[in-house]
Parts: C-alpha cells; structure tokens; sequence
C-alpha cells in the first residue's frame, strides 16, 4: 500500500458516515466543527509551504542534491500535516458540516478532514509550481528570484487565507448583499497590506533577465510586472481556494447571507397570503415577462428577458452577439465572462433583473433545433464556459439563468418527450455543466426544461429539482418554469421545487390559493419557496440600488468591439490545403464571391430569395433573436477590408425542383461561371439558417437531416468544379455533411458570427486575424455515425456516450474531430510533466506542458487535456476533456501551459452508493491540439 493510500485508510478507518439527518444543527457545534474546519485548513496550509520553503533552502545550502524535486521530496514531511486535521474527526462528527468548495461532496467528519488536508497540501504545491524549475536547476540570479518569490507566495497566501478566515468567523454586519469577506474593508486591508510586502519581495529580487525566463519562470514568464501579477495571482487563488473549501459555500448571496436571511424572516412576517403568491408567477405575457412588485414592502419584483446572444429583442434594439455555439468554439472562458459582463450591462441598461440565459443543454445531436445557443457536445467545455459566462452577467448585478434543467436536447418533441436516463449518465454526462453554474458560477436563477425526464415534467421532477439541484448541490437561488407549457401542475411542481411558474399564474395564482386554503400545502412550504425569490432579489440587491434604465448603455462602441473580437476568436479554420488562405492580397486580383440562397425573411414572398453573402445570419428567430441596429454581412466584410483586391458577388441559384434533369438550370448561372471560373480565386458562402433549424414552434426547430439544404452540395460542387481555389465559409451551429470535401482545398466554419461576423469572416480570410476557434463538437463523417436522433416519438433514451465519446467508442473516424482547428501558424508540444505521481480522492493533479510557436506568424492555440481510466471497474469514455488553456504564442515563441485537475474531476457516479468515487486505478493523461491529436502522454494514480 503507498504511503498516502495508507493514509487515507487510515483517515477513514472507523468512519461512521452519518446521514444529514442525524446531524445536529445546534449553533454552537456547528462553529465548534467550522472552527476546527479554519484552524486544521491554515496549519495544513502553514506546513506544507514552510516544508516546500525548507527544501528549497536545504538544496541552497548543498544539503540536499541540486536535482531535488522538492514537491516529491517533502510528500512525506507534508502528509505529517494530516495531524493537524484530527480535531475535525471529533469535533464535527455529529454536526452539520460546511460544505463548500471542493470539499462541498464532503459527507462524512472523516471524508471532509481528508478533503480539508489533501486539498490545503494540493493547494499550497500549486502555487509554487508556478514557479517552473525546481531551485535546484538554478543559480546566481535566478536562484535568489526564485527564493524569493516562494517566500512571497508564502506570505501573501497564508495572510490573505488568515484574514478572510477571520472575517468568516464574523462576517461584520456591514457587509453588503452579494458582496463577499474578500470585498470586506478589515480583510482588504490586511489582504493588500501582505500583497504589497509580496510583490515589493518579488520586484526587489527579480530582474528581467530571469522573470522573462521560460526555463525559470514557467507559466508566469513574461515582464517582471507580468511575473509578478501572475506568481501573486497563484497565492491569491490558493488562499481563495482554501477558504471556499474550509466554509459553506454561501453562493451569489456572498457573506451578507444571515443578515439577508433576518431581513426576509421579516419581510416575511409582514406579508400576506396574496402577496407571497403574487411572488411566485409571471404577471405579463406576451412581451417583456415580470413577476409582482410589492412597493409597500419595498420588493421590487422581477423583469425578466431573453438573452442568449444578446439582450433580446422583446427590450428592443441591443448589440447582437455570435451565438453560444460560436462563443464555445473560442474556448476562451475569460473572453466569455466580457461577454457576459456587456450581456448583463445592456440587459440592466433596459431595466432587465434578469437574463435569461446560458442556454447549456448538452449537444447530443447536431440536429437538434437549439444547438446553435449552447457551447457544445462536451460537459466540461460547456459547464466552464456557462460558468464564466453567468459570472459577467452577475457582475452586473443581474441574474442569469442557467437552462433548460435538463436534458432538453430535441426541439420537435420538447413539450411532451420523456427522456429516460439512468443516473450514472445523468449525473456524469448532463449534468456537471449545471453543477458547475451553480457552484462555480453561482447562477442566481434556474429554469426547468419543457420535457420529462425519466418519466415527470422537468418542473414536477423532485428528483431533478429537490434531491440533486438544491439538495446535493446546494443552490440558493430560485427554479423559474419554462415559458408556455413549462408548468403543468400546482401540488406536484411546488413539492418537487419549483419556485416561480412562468410567464403568468395558471397553477401558481388561484389555484395555488386554493390549495392553500384546502391545506394542501403547508404555509412553511411556500415560504420557503417565497424565501429563495425574495433572497435573489436582496442579495442582488435589486431592493436597494435597482437598474436605471440608460440608453447609452446599449450597443456601445465597446460591445461593438466585443462583438467582432468574439467572432474573430471562434471561427474554425476546418481544412487549409495547400496555404489556401489567407488570401494574399499581393497576388490575387480577382475574388468571386458566391452566396448559397436563402428565402428572403422579410417579404413574405416564399419564392424571393437572398444571397447568404449578402445576409447577416445572425441565428434563428425563436426566443433568442436579437435585433441589432447595424451588422455586417460577408460581402460588406470583404469589401470593406480587400484593399486592391476586386470583388465580384454571384448569387446562385436554387435548384431543388430539378436536380439531376439536363434541361435543369444550372446552380450557377452560365454568365457568372466564367466570372468564377477567371478569378484568382472563390469565396462560397453557404450552411444552415433560419429556415433550417431553431427553437422548436416558432421557427424551424430540429434539422432534417445532417446534409446541407437547399442543394448547396451541388452548388459548391458546381464552383470547385469551375474553380480550384475554392474557399467554403460555413455558417450555422455546425456539423454539416460534405460530400465536396476533397474538391475544394479550404473550409472555415464561421458558425451564426453575431453582428460583426461579415467583418470578422473578411479578416480570417484576409490573414489579418489569424483564426484560433476551435470545434466545441464533432463534424462526423456521416450521420450514421452519430447515436439515433429521434424527434419523433415521445419517449427516448440518452445513454452515456455521444459526440466525441461516441465516436471513440465505436472506433468512427470524424470528419473534423472535437476540439480541432487550424491556425496560419503551426506548434508543437513537449515537455508533459504530471505532478504528484499519486493523489488522494481530494486532491489535485498538476499538469503541465510546453507548447512553442513553430511558424512564422503570432498565433493562440487552445491545448487540450484529456483523461482515460486504465482498468476502471465500470464502462468510460477513450478520452475525457479534463483541461483546456489558450495561449498567445509569437513565432518560434515558447510558453508552459498548466492545467489544474482536481481529482474529484476523475470520479464516476457509483449508483450502488449513490455517491462519487475517485477509483485507485491509472488515470492516463494526454495533451495536445484535438480530441483526436494528443502527443504528449502521462499518467498519475489515485488513491481509493
Ligand atoms: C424558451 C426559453 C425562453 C422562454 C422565454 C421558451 O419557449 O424555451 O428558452 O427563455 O421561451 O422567451
């Protein structure tokens, strides 16, 4: 047994798992527990820095050889630690435990003291680690830097960690709603007073000669400033992370929640039946949709809007952004908590309290109608970006709204379909991207999704809404229903969670009253409910300080700008055959551009068609349409940016009615194939649009098929056909069939690009920008190749693999895989380090690696991080996305990416127990640029 299995056998012997129930709740044992929680985190904490310290101290000293790895060299001094965290076997035994953090699946005394010590070793290693090099590498100048810096991370770390324990212990009852210790003027203080000794100690230490140093510096190389940011960032998360996992984890309510939850005990006893209800249903419909005002008592009530690619256009004009699926495809969640922030700084500028949105139903099939809106087939991907997204929102003050809970994945069907599901897939595969709204994001609201799921109404599923959203995963917040059909019911939709029916009461007004008064719900129950609506509203603080409405606010000359960055960001380069693009305009003269047609949207005419080049193809027109006042379509993008470069527009035709006779028209006309036939080269733009896929009812909902309609298989056929430098620009959410595929020599797939996307298409094409997106999901080959899409029956079942999984599975070779995309630049990847070789159920695996720059032009790569399970006791996937980083690289630069895997990210949902496990086995690490192209390989183990 090694050492740290030992361990861990020996933390859990003589664990007595004791249910909540059980658990006392008496204030004074629950401090006693949280208290021992704070003391045994920051002596855990305290000893594994100071051994780290020591080591590095004893190889200067020549004590210990030069080629020490002191990570590896102090395990054991550091697992001495554990002693400190005895005292929360006994003192929270039989109490409520904090739950918070990674330490949140904690359920027993035993299980959180493990947690409390692996996590606080974990977190203490990774923040020296990003520090590269061990000192033992090192010398004169470097070595004196990098002594320095370890001493700073101490320092900023542990003070920082020991003041907002404090504040924690006491949170001051001036702490605003929603605001958190950390936003506390004590703790502040105390936190920028140790930041400031830490970066003087690192600025006085560190020349530029070292910090610019990748060797020394690792992922942190850069200006001394830039080292010092990014060594004193790695303390800060350390201690953050360390106090989220030592206390409860209080949400978007922040540290003010008892004093919120006082406030609404009062509010509470002051209001009357009627007023309670008026709370809990939508009051307006059609049009903006709000819920009750209650000015006597000063609750404002909500007002809430669509949201998915820009505020909605119920609220009028707003800057419309590329959807979520091109948004997924920039794997770029500091990009997308921007867009976030401007999506919520517009909604609030329109009086809006909350957002509706991230849409983040997994992608299951490509068909369905709503891919377009989510970021993708990948819980991972999809869960990080939703969680970066739903931060901006917040930022701003305005909720968001994580839906549709769950497993709303087919559109045609959406009001009736039954999903079966069995838990392991639900809790492994549907649902960790909604766990990570909640507790990383800390999403205010949740709307329940139209369908069943294993045989109840999302919004009457007590085992969706009850058992795992508020009771496993602790969210505070409210569920609100789907529009339309998305309650069904009042007594089994209240008991099973639901807080608020929308868009009006027809089960949560009268009838809600009546049950009420024929005691079928108890008063305690509606108050709770009443609870979680009134605690969004005051610790969003929309009683306080409520949104002004600001026209200025909206479409900025900023979000304008966030708008293009964001499409530059997630436009794919699939294929670039012989250095197709960019077009270099030296050398070529004449640019044809061919747009596939589409029925013109405005008309009413069924026979006018548009030019998809001359279109602003901004998504579907369900729920998320948003109307801005200006965009930009491909051909105003290429004409605007082509410089000497003439550009000639073909529309072609639509051949539908009489493919395959010879008196046919051909798809392009005579005229125009010599055009496209002389030019230097062919631009098509052609995919999917409104008419082809969409919110179910109100547009087209589910695609037909995977293939490209409106015959523009034959119409690209025809060009490359004429043409050799033909250049395919796709749009829509995705994955299309491309029999053509060898005739033509590039493909870009610009998805739905929001109101800049014409622009951002021209610089892609162009080489100005040089593309970085990379595919949120598959492209198969065939459809065959997919599992079953079924938009027809009402009842399916999901099973645990699809998307890229599936197709690992089945040993299919995708036409792109998850995860590519080209760049005008090329890398290469060396150097994997896996960091520590074994690591207990709680704690965290570092990865790290180096990706260089091998071409000639800058460039961003997203490196990619996948896990296999050698020798799991259950069925898992070839490769699981466990990491991603994107990097800016110059040419010929190289930069060490690093990825932080927490090994609960590793575990399986075991349904014998009902509970996660980290499984003792071999967890295979790989990293590279795809799903389907990993170089570098590990490993590490885990510990049971
Ligand atoms: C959609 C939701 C949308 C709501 C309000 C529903 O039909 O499914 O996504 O937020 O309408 O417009």
């Amino acid at each position: 047994m090694s050492r740290l299995a030992g361990l861990t056998a020996i933390l859990l012997l003589g664990a007595v798992p004791v249910v909540a129930k059980s658990r006392s709740t008496n204030p004074a044992a629950v401090q006693r527990c949280q208290d021992a929680v704070a003391e045994a985190g920051i002596n855990v904490a305290h000893e594994a820095f100071a051994s780290l310290a020591a080591c590095d101290a004893r190889i200067t000293r020549g004590a210990l050889p030069a080629n020490t790895n002191c990570i590896v060299a102090t395990a054991t001094d550091r697992r001495h630690s554990v002693r400190f965290v005895k005292p929360i076997r006994h003192a929270c035994r039989r109490t409520t435990l904090p739950r918070g953090g990674d330490c949140a699946d904690a359920t027993t005394a035993d299980a959180l003291a493990a947690c409390i010590a692996q996590t606080h070793d974990a977190y203490a290693v990774l923040a020296t680690q990003v520090l590269g090099r061990g000192v033992g590498a090192l010398t004169g100048r470097a070595r004196v830097c990098r002594d320095h810096a370890v001493h700073a991370i101490r320092v900023l770390a542990l003070g920082k960690l020991g003041a907002l324990e404090k504040c924690k212990r006491h949170p001051p009852a001036s702490l605003t709603p929603g605001t958190t210790c950390a936003d506390e003027r004590h703790a502040r203080r105390r936190i920028a007073t140790v930041r400031d000794i830490a970066m003087r100690t690192i600025i006085h230490a560190c020349p530029p000669s070292e910090t610019t140093s990748a060797a020394f510096a690792g992922s942190c190389a850069g200006s001394p400033d830039q080292f010092t940011a990014c060594v004193l960032d790695a303390a800060d998360s350390a201690a953050g992370a360390a106090v989220a996992a030592e206390y409860p984890d209080t949400g978007f309510c922040g540290d003010a929640g008892t004093a919120v939850e006082k406030k609404i005990d009062g509010l509470l006893a002051q209001m009357k039946t009627d007023d309670k209800i008026a709370q809990m249903h939508g009051v307006t419909y059609p049009g903006p949709s709000t819920t009750a005002a209650l000015p006597s008592l000063g609750i404002p009530g909500f007002l809430m809007n669509d949201g998915p690619r820009g505020v909605g256009a119920t609220l009028g004009r707003a800057t419309t952004f590329p959807v979520g699926i091109a948004r997924g495809a920039t794997w770029d969640p500091a990009l997308e908590t921007l867009v976030g922030d401007a999506m919520g700084g517009e909604a609030r500028a329109k009086g809006a309290t909350v957002l509706l949105a991230p849409t983040m139903n997994i992608v299951r099939h490509p068909r369905g109608g709503r891919t377009q809106e989510s970021y993708g087939e990948d819980t991972y991907l999809l869960g990080k970006m939703a969680a970066a997204f739903i931060r901006g929102v917040q930022g701003r003050r305005v909720l968001a709204s994580a839906k549709h809970f769950a497993l709303n994945s087919i559109e045609d069907t959406r009001f009736q379909v039954n999903v079966s599901v069995d838990e392991r897939s639900l809790r492994e595969v549907y649902l960790p991207h909604f766990r990570r709204a909640v507790r990383e994001g800390h999403t205010g609201s949740v709307m329940s999704a139209y369908n069943k799921v294993n045989g109840q109404y999302c919004a009457e599923n007590p085992h969706l809404l009850h058992d795992v959203l508020k009771g496993d995963w602790g969210f505070q917040g409210f569920v609100e229903s789907d529009w339309l059909l998305g309650t069904r019911s009042t007594l089994p939709s209240l008991a099973a969670g639901l807080d608020i029916e929308m868009p009006q009461g027809d089960f949560y007004g009268p009838k809600l009253l009546d049950a009420l008064n024929a005691h079928q719900v108890q008063d305690a129950d509606l108050d709770e409910h009443v609870r979680r609506i009134l605690r969004a509203q005051l610790c969003f603080r929309l009683d306080s300080d409520p949104p002004v409405v600001d026209p200025t606010q909206v479409e900025t000359p900023a979000n304008t700008q966030l708008a293009l960055n964001v499409a530059h960001e997630g436009i794919v380069l699939l294929k670039n055959a012989n250095a197709t693009l960019p077009v270099d305009r030296t050398r070529t003269h004449t640019l044809v551009v061919v747009g596939a047609p589409i029925p013109t949207p405005t008309t009413g005419d069924p026979t006018a068609t548009t030019s998809m080049a001359a279109f602003a193809n901004l998504g579907d027109f369900g729920s998320s349409t948003v109307v801005p006042t200006t965009s930009v379509t491909p051909l105003d993008g290429l004409l605007a940016t082509a410089g000497p470069v003439t550009i000639t527009h073909v529309a072609s035709r639509h051949v539908a009615a009489c493919t395959g006779d010879p008196s046919c028209p051909p798809p392009v006309p005579p005229a125009d194939a010599t055009t496209i036939a002389n030019a230097d080269a062919v631009v098509v733009v052609a995919g999917l649009a409104y008419p082809d896929e969409g919110e179910g009812l109100i547009t087209h909902g589910d695609r037909d098929s995977l293939a490209m309609p409106r015959d523009q298989d034959a119409i690209v056929a025809a060009v490359a056909a004429l043409n050799s430098r033909t250049i395919v620009v796709l749009e829509g959410s995705g994955p299309v069939l491309m029999p053509w595929i060898d005739a033509v020599p590039a493909v870009v797939e610009a998805w739905y690009p929001g109101e800049q996307g014409g622009r951002a298409i021209a610089d892609v094409l162009f080489g100005d920008v040089n593309p970085s997106g990379r595919l949120p999901l598959s492209f198969p080959e065939a459809e065959s190749d997919l599992p079953t899409f079924d938009n027809e029956h009402a009842a399916v079942v999901y099973e645990y693999f699809h998307g890229y999984r599936y197709l690992d599975e089945h040993g299919a070779t995708p036409l792109f895989p998850f995860g590519h995309g080209l760049s005008y630049t090329t890398f290469s990847y060396a150097n994997l380090t896996v960091t520590p070789a074994t690591v207990g159920p709680w704690g965290h695996v570092r990865v790290s690696a180096d990706v260089t720059n091998t071409g000639r032009v800058a460039g961003d790569e997203v490196a990619q991080l996948y896990v296999g399970y050698e020798g799991s006791r259950v069925t898992r996937a070839m490769d699981d996305l466990k990491g991603f980083v994107r990097v800016h690289l110059a040419p010929g630069e190289t930069k060490t990416v690093v990825f932080d895997v927490p090994a609960r990210d590793v575990a399986f949902w075991d349904s014998n127990v009902s509970d996660w496990e980290v499984e003792p086995i071999t967890y295979r690490v790989r990293v590279g640029p795809s799903s389907r192209g990993l170089p570098l390989e590990g490993s590490f183990a885990a510990t049971g």
